[in-house]
């Protein structure tokens, strides 16, 4: 029976939150269509065989969020699947040293034998260096000057995003490096949120279990686009924008996308002093490499280590902040707003939306899109 009162495109963040609201919140009957093997989405984890690792199959995932709502929303099946507080840090390999990032004082006084003892001294440093360009940055490198100074942000900054990106710092928009934070203290976390933790058993398990429900069902390995008889109340779309107008003539948006190098190693220690440590230097083909091992303090008698190489093509990952893509996104947003008008159909989520978003954020713009359509709070 293909019925259904609520279809959602995609087993994701976005898609799994919308999915267990509307099925226990509204006990609506809900479907959701994912293309892929799993649920999950990006943040799909599993167990590796060989080595009894847990790891993500799409790169490392840190949750983080000063949000309380958020934080009490994945926190409602704590008995089940319970999140551990993670502090996550991660280091840089510059002129053959190993320093923390964000930067901080021991950043600083390791790349330039300098001896800051405190935040006063750290910061006035810092305010001699900035080449301050307040609110009217041109381009990513102003802005990245704007937050370290030129000499931090050729050894830290402009390889790495040449690697990222492919393209030069000065020609992407000012926001790429907008947030780039720094610190004036010892603080080695890579985050400052209030909240930061993984899930004890994995994403998935929390997946498996916020999608647990007599009113849900999932169906796996199947494209939206080839189902024919499916019919909606309302429609929940969380794939690519330009996927569902394709055939309205626009250019495809433009991504970046990961090669992800896998390597086990036997060892029973670690690899690397950290789980993600970056290699922001042109010399290096790959812009980081992440010890999975170091997540909730795993033991193994082997190590899988996976470098990270940025492409062109590959699964759409990171939208590239240029502003002809941006107004490409503005002519498919308006056809979305059309068909959210004509058929109840709404587009949730990173690869709708045309934007990179943390999946705090997804899941706070998953719970208001509910909220608004359903008239309904928390
Ligand atoms: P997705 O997870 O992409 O889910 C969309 C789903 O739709 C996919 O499963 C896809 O297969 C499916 N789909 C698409 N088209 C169709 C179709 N036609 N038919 C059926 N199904 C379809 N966030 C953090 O907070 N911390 C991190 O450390 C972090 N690291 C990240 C690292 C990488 C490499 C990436 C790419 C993202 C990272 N994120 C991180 C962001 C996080 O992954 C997103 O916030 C989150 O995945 C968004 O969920 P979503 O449901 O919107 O999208
Ligand atoms: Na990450």
């Amino acid at each position: 029976d293909l019925n259904y009162d609520v279809c959602i495109v995609g087993a994701g963040l976005s898609g799994a939150v919308l999915a267990e609201r509307y099925a226990n919140v509204l006990h609506k009957k809900v479907v959701v269509i994912e293309k892929r093997s799993h649920i999950g989405g990006n943040c799909y984890d599993y167990v590796d065989e060989q080595t009894g690792i847990l790891m993500n199959l799409y790169g490392a995932h840190l949750f983080h969020t000063d949000s309380e709502k958020v934080w009490r929303y994945v926190n409602q099946w704590h008995e089940e699947v319970p999140w551990i507080r993670w502090d996550h840090e991660v280091r840089a390999v510059v002129d053959g040293k190993l320093v923390p990032v964000p930067v901080n004082i021991n950043t600083v006084n390791s790349l330039f034998g300098l001896n800051f003892r405190n935040t006063s001294e750290m910061t006035s440093w810092l305010n001699s260096i900035q080449k301050k360009c307040d609110g009217n940055c041109a381009n990513a490198k102003e802005m990245a000057e704007s937050r370290v100074g030129s000499v931090l942000f050729q050894k830290i900054f402009a390889s790495y995003t040449k690697k990222q990106w492919d393209k030069d710092a000065s020609e992407l928009e000012p926001l790429v490096t907008a947030r780039i934070p720094v610190r004036n203290d010892f603080d080695q976390r890579y985050f400052s949120d209030r909240f930061q933790a993984l899930p004890k058993h994995g994403y998935t398990k929390w997946f498996e279990r916020i999608l647990r429900s007599d009113k849900i069902t999932v169906q796996l390995n199947t494209d939206y686009f080839a189902l024919k008889d499916l019919k909606c109340g309302k429609t929940f779309f969380t794939g690519p924008i330009d996927s569902y107008f394709s055939k309205e003539g626009l250019p495809k948006l433009e991504y970046r996308s990961i090669r992800f190098e896998k390597t086990v190693l036997r060892n029973s220690g670690f690899f690397q002093p950290a789980s993600v440590v970056n290699y922001p230097e042109p010399n290096v083909p790959f812009t980081r490499i992440v010890e999975y091992k170091h997540f909730l303090w795993q033991k193994s008698d082997f190590t899988v280590i996976v470098k990270e190489f940025s492409t062109d093509d590959g699964e759409p990952y990171y939208p590239v902040p240029k502003k002809t893509n941006i107004a490409l996104y503005d002519k498919y947003k308006e056809l979305a707003n059309e068909a959210e008008k004509k058929s109840s159909i709404f587009f949730v989520g990173r690869l709708a939306t045309y934007k990179y978003i943390n999946m705090d954020r997804a899941i706070l713009l998953a719970l208001e899109m509910f909220e608004k359509i359903e008239n309904r709070t928390r």
